[in-house]
């Protein structure tokens, strides 16, 4: 098999760390294979913001309140060390991202394509990181979906929907893949 399908095949889903710092050089490699995605009417839906240390501490008030919700929701009477593992889920990881698609109110279809074309530009970043040895994590938790994020991003909720965080750095282990989708998924019409 050629390297490209190992890369695809091999990917897992980070969820732990190392403290290696990943090197801006290998950052900008991956950022170039995001913006070689594929999209429709070349409209280049997709932005990519960094979040250093500043904007990562605006988020965190807002991280425990959510977080403090959801345990109260789940019957989790520990509400400060849910908290307290919210805190590190932002602060911990080595390179923090925010993917966003361009929103077109007015056109559905133009919309629904180009979340298509910012999803093929966020997994080539995964893809292109994963090469590189760097592992990450998609997250759509709900800081990621809150207006306060948006705020403190300067991000205009009008004009762009932010599709997740990435969570990028060294794996400190890579996880088996659990489920296996079974093989009813392909359909080869006469
Ligand atoms: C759209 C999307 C959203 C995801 N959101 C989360 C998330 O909020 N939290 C999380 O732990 N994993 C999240 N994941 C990672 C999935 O849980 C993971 O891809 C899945 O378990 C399969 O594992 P694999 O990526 O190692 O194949 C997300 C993945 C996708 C594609």
């Amino acid at each position: 098999m050629s390297r490209v399908q190992d890369i695809i095949n091999s990917r897992r889903t980070i969820y732990r760390f190392s403290d290696l710092p990943v090197s801006e050089a290998d950052l900008e490699i991956g950022f170039t294979a995001a913006n070689n995605a594929p999209c429709h009417k070349h409209t280049f839906p997709w932005q990519f913001y960094v979040l250093g240390h500043e904007t990562r501490e605006k988020l965190l008030d807002r991280v425990v309140e959510l977080a403090h919700e959801k345990a109260e929701k789940k019957g989790d009477f520990d509400k400060d060390l849910a908290g307290r593992k919210a805190i590190s889920k932002i602060r911990d990881v080595p390179i923090m991202i925010a993917v966003t698609s361009k929103l077109s109110p007015n056109d559905q279809f133009r919309e629904q394509e180009d979340f298509a074309a910012t999803v093929c530009s966020l997994h080539n970043l995964v893809l292109s990181l994963w090469d590189l040895g760097i592992g990450s994590q998609w997250s759509t938790g709900s800081i990621t979906r809150d207006s306060s994020t948006y705020e403190h991003l300067e991000i205009d909720e009008q004009k762009e929907r932010i599709i997740g965080f990435l969570k990028v750095g060294y794996p400190e282990m890579t996880p088996e893949k659990k489920t296996v989708n079974p093989d009813k998924f392909k359909h080869y019409l006469p």
